[in-house]
């Protein structure tokens, strides 16, 4: 009796656990903060405390951001059993799990499927069920699986169809060991948008696949990454999504209305938002674009399903997404230096008659209406929810 009780507490767990991994680690898209945009190589164990302190203090944790991911330069050497060590700049890897976890936070890390990583620190090829063993051991919670130095084998594969088989294989051979962990590890793949990744992703165990190269803190690279996305949305799904690289809210290379259009574009984009900036020192305006609630609540939306561009004409964009309940989100984008006049009809964006709609940023109700016009700054975004 005491057996079978056992027994089954320990198989609900373990069913907790299953239902965890895979697709069901990431239902909406992930919400938290990657080293990289900001820290790069300066990154190490008490800059990733003061980032997991400042993510409860700024109120993100509260507005959903959960993982603190270490990106790259963490890496130290393999001992005499083929073990990986993180090299001096974080000297106890599981009590940095443990502090981040204390405050219901969870830990990322990063690797590669090739010897090197992108930074030429040690990847995991060879090493895969072994690097998972080990994070699952330090308590990590996500792993963001970076191509780089298995390009080279790609490249000399002589076929595009023999170069992906040994892309596919390396993602699939780190998926089975995340797997075999039993630990709910996010998987996140990085390889650029290469052969269509949104094709593919999902079956190698992708949570979220890259789309596009690096982002980097200029209105144009983002507006280019960002705006490219279109025709992607039916790729994405709860548990896979498509990633158009990590956020530059914050970074200091964009104006606070560029950074509202960065952000109303990747809510649109059902787009993972891992804040890229250094959470200790953010400006009120930061702050607020990164933990707007309405904002959040578009791009975590339970549908799940990713939004698109309806129309263009020149500079000028309008984008959709269908969201639970039969509302929509709609992003009215000007992509010139000069404002414009933009208009909207709601029958462009599938409603039959006059809707109840919303001003997201503005935080302005305006009314129940078929259309809306806007006076839209130059790079500037208008956020409505409609319905
Ligand atoms: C690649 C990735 C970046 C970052 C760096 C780290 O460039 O695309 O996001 O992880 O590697 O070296």
């Amino acid at each position: 009796m005491r057996l079978g009780l056992m027994g089954a507490a320990a198989s609900a767990a373990l069913w907790a656990g299953a239902a965890l991994a895979g697709p069901g680690a990431a239902p909406t898209p992930p919400m938290g903060w990657n080293s990289w945009n900001h820290f790069a190589g300066k990154i190490d164990d008490a800059t990733v405390r003061a980032q997991a302190d400042a993510m409860v203090a700024s109120g993100m944790r509260d507005a959903g951001y959960r993982y603190i991911n270490i990106d790259d330069t963490w890496e130290g050497e393999r001992d005499a059993q083929g073990v990986i060590h993180a090299n001096a700049k974080f000297p106890d890897m599981k009590a940095l799990a443990d502090y981040v976890h204390a405050k219901g936070l969870k830990l990322g890390i990063y690797s590669s499927p090739g010897p090197k990583t992108c930074a030429g620190y040690e990847g995991s090829f060879g090493h895969e069920a072994q690097d998972a063993r080990t994070y699952a051991a330090w308590g990590i919670d996500y792993l963001k699986y970076d191509l780089c130095s298995l390009g080279t084998p790609m490249l000399k594969a002589g076929s595009l169809e023999k170069a992906q088989a040994i892309e596919l294989a390396a993602y699939r051979k780190m998926d089975a060991a995340l797997k075999a962990t039993g630990r709910p590890i996010v998987f996140s793949l990085c390889q650029y948008g290469f052969y269509q990744v949104w094709r593919w992703g999902g079956s190698v165990g992708g949570n979220l696949w890259r789309t596009t190269g690096d982002i980097s803190d200029h209105f144009a690279r983002m507006a280019t990454i960002g705006f490219g996305q279109a025709g992607l949305s039916k790729y994405a799904k709860p548990g896979q999504w498509n990633d158009p690289d990590m956020l530059e809210v914050g970074n200091g290379g964009m104006t606070p209305i560029e950074y509202r259009t960065h952000m109303s574009l990747w809510a649109l984009l059902a787009a993972p938002l891992l804040a890229g900036n250094d959470l200790t020192r953010m400006s009120e305006d930061t702050r607020a674009i990164l933990t707007n609630r309405e904002v959040i609540a578009i791009d975590q939306d339970a549908l799940g399903r990713q939004g698109d561009r309806v129309r263009a004409e020149g500079p000028l964009e309008i984008w959709a997404r269908p969201l639970s309940g039969g509302g929509k989100a709609v992003g009215l984008f000007n992509l010139s230096d000069q404002p414009a006049n933009m208009d909207v009809n709601f029958t462009e964006v599938g409603f039959k008659g006059p809707v109840k709609a919303r001003d997201v940023w503005g935080a302005k109700d305006l009314g129940t209406v078929k259309s809306y016009h806007a006076v839209v700054a130059g790079h500037g975004a208008v956020l409505l929810r409609l319905g």
